[in-house]
């Protein structure tokens, strides 16, 4: 399978990155992969395990015993963690806070972008992060990096929760947002920012189906 059927996306939170990846991927038949998902999975590996976050080696070694499975399912995939099923439980606040602990060590990183690739590279993928374009796929035909403005990404991750019955203030849920993507973009290792031959595209204007509508349209323009 060369990198040519692995389309990589990447962007800041709530850029809508995992909504239009997944439809984006159904559209053109792909895999889907949300490797957000893996970080959460491993986070809530060592809460369970009440592993001391300074303690390097006990992290890594969690996150080596830890068996995520992602099982696709047409609205969101189910996480399952040795077996547990945490689809919820990765998405708390409390968890959300704490992926840094993990995914700014080295090791842990490492070990996650074998299993990206391994995934990827047995089926066409369309795979959504931090670091899709500039390191686990670097050599994806496709890259792409979704970017909002602060407000429409509060505006449209506040939506997404008051849709599950949970209301969030909109000053939190920008602070919230703004302190993930400082993490994110200010981490030595993998940090977030536009892949080499990536293209971004401003979605603050933009509904998720055009989004998805134009990202198909750019691939199969080229493809064609
Ligand atoms: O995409 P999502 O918001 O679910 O990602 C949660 C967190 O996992 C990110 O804020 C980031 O810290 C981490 N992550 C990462 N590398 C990726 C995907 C996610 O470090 N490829």
């Amino acid at each position: 399978m060369s990198t040519h059927e692995i389309i990589a996306i990447d962007g800041p939170a709530a850029s809508g990155k995992s909504t239009v990846g997944r439809l984006l991927a159904k559209e053109l038949d792909y895999r889907f992969l949300d490797t957000g998902a893996m970080y959460r999975a491993l986070t809530v590996a060592c809460m369970r395990d009440g592993i001391d976050w300074a303690d390097s080696g006990a992290v890594i070694a969690c996150c080596r015993a830890a068996k995520i499975t992602l099982v696709p399912g047409p609205q969101a995939d189910r996480v399952l963690l040795d077996g547990e099923d945490v689809t919820h439980r990765v998405r708390e606040p409390e968890v959300t806070a704490r992926i840094h602990r993990l995914a700014d060590q080295a090791a842990v990183r490492q070990l996650m972008v074998v299993k990206q690739r391994e995934v990827a590279h047995a089926a066409p993928t369309v795979a959504v992060g931090r670091d899709m374009g500039t390191i686990v796929f670097q050599d994806a035909r496709f890259k792409f990096y979704l970017d909002a403005s602060e407000e429409v990404r509060a505006t449209r991750r506040r939506a997404e929760l008051e849709a599950a019955g949970e209301s969030v203030d909109r000053q939190a849920m920008i602070e919230a947002i703004r302190r993930r993507d400082m993490q994110d973009m200010g981490r030595a290792i993998a940090p977030l920012k536009v892949a080499d031959n990536a293209e971004v595209v401003d979605t603050s204007q933009l509904t998720i189906p055009q989004v998805v509508a134009l990202l198909a349209e750019k691939i199969r323009g080229t493809i064609d």
